[in-house]
């Protein structure tokens, strides 16, 4: 028999949801078996809750999962996965009903979660579940031909965040909030009319500035930390898009950004 339990009530740890993750990710859409401590930090920056997370138990083993973090009235699914041989069976839709019911219950306004074009199954799963689209998101990796940092200087991460957001026409996805990121290894370059943000390997997290040649030096001078991956840009930004085009950047993953209303 399976049991549906939250992760606090499974008595179940860490290393037993790291080696159900890498199971059930075996034959995701693209390659994902992150070491023990990459997972372990994964979650722990993405704000991983014990007691809103949910997995499903047989035979003292995670067959299935769905990691769940809480940031006020809001929830977001950090990531969802059932092992290969026990798919099939309606385990993530038992899942993903509890960690809801989980959230209704707790006076959670709405359910976060983004999914990568083409996972099709994980994304009729979620519209069964009740969410929708709400936009569309680019990742993509780039080596700037001419990295430049003479526009901008280090700053402090409160500084450049504000005038980020004072420059930007969208929000950052969960993983790139300012309350997700304020505990990480950041790198702040502001710029007169803008700024970046980037962490560790040069992810840029956030990024506006007021006009296309403000982002230009922005990007040039973000390019200096070295080769940068961008998650989760709103697709709808066409400055950077045409921009990140022009430098050569390679668009490597599309997602969709879902919410449920509670
Ligand atoms: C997506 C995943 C979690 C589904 O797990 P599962 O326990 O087999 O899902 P369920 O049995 O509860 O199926 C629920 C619904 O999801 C959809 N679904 C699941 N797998 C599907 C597939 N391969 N093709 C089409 N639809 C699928 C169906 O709508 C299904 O409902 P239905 O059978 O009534 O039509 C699982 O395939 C998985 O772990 N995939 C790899 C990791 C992954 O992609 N995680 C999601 C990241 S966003």
């Amino acid at each position: 028999m399976t049991r549906i339990v939250s992760f606090s009530e499974s008595g179940l740890d860490l290393g037993d949801l790291h080696g159900a993750m890498l199971a059930a990710f075996s034959d995701y859409i693209v390659p994902l078996q992150p070491d023990a401590a990459t997972f372990r930090a994964a979650l722990t920056s993405r704000g991983f809750d014990p007691e809103a997370s949910f997995v499903a138990v047989e035979e003292g083993d995670i067959v299935g999962f769905w990691n769940v973090a809480k940031r006020g009235t809001k929830r977001y699914l950090i990531g969802s996965g059932t092992r290969i041989g026990s798919r099939g069976q309606g385990l993530a839709s038992r899942l993903g009903k509890a960690a809801i019911q989980a959230a209704q219950n707790s006076g959670t306004d709405s359910f976060w979660l983004e999914v990568i074009e083409g996972n099709t199954g994980a994304e009729r799963l979620y519209r069964k579940l009740g969410f929708a689209v709400t936009r569309k998101l680019d990742c993509y990796r780039l080596d700037h031909p001419s990295p430049d940092r003479s526009s901008c200087e280090l700053s402090d991460f409160g500084t450049v965040a504000n005038i980020i957001q004072r420059y930007s026409s969208w929000k950052p996805t969960w993983q790139n909030a300012k309350e997700t990121i304020c505990g990480a290894q950041l790198t702040s370059f502001l710029h007169d009319r803008g700024g970046v943000i980037i962490g560790a390997g040069g992810l840029v997290h956030q990024i506006a500035a007021s006009e296309t040649s403000a982002l230009e030096d922005v990007i040039a001078t973000a390019a200096t930390v070295g080769s940068l991956t961008l998650v989760n840009v709103d697709s709808a930004d066409s400055a950077l898009f045409s921009l990140l085009q022009e430098l050569g950047a390679h668009r490597f993953i599309v997602q969709s950004e879902m919410r449920l209303s509670l």
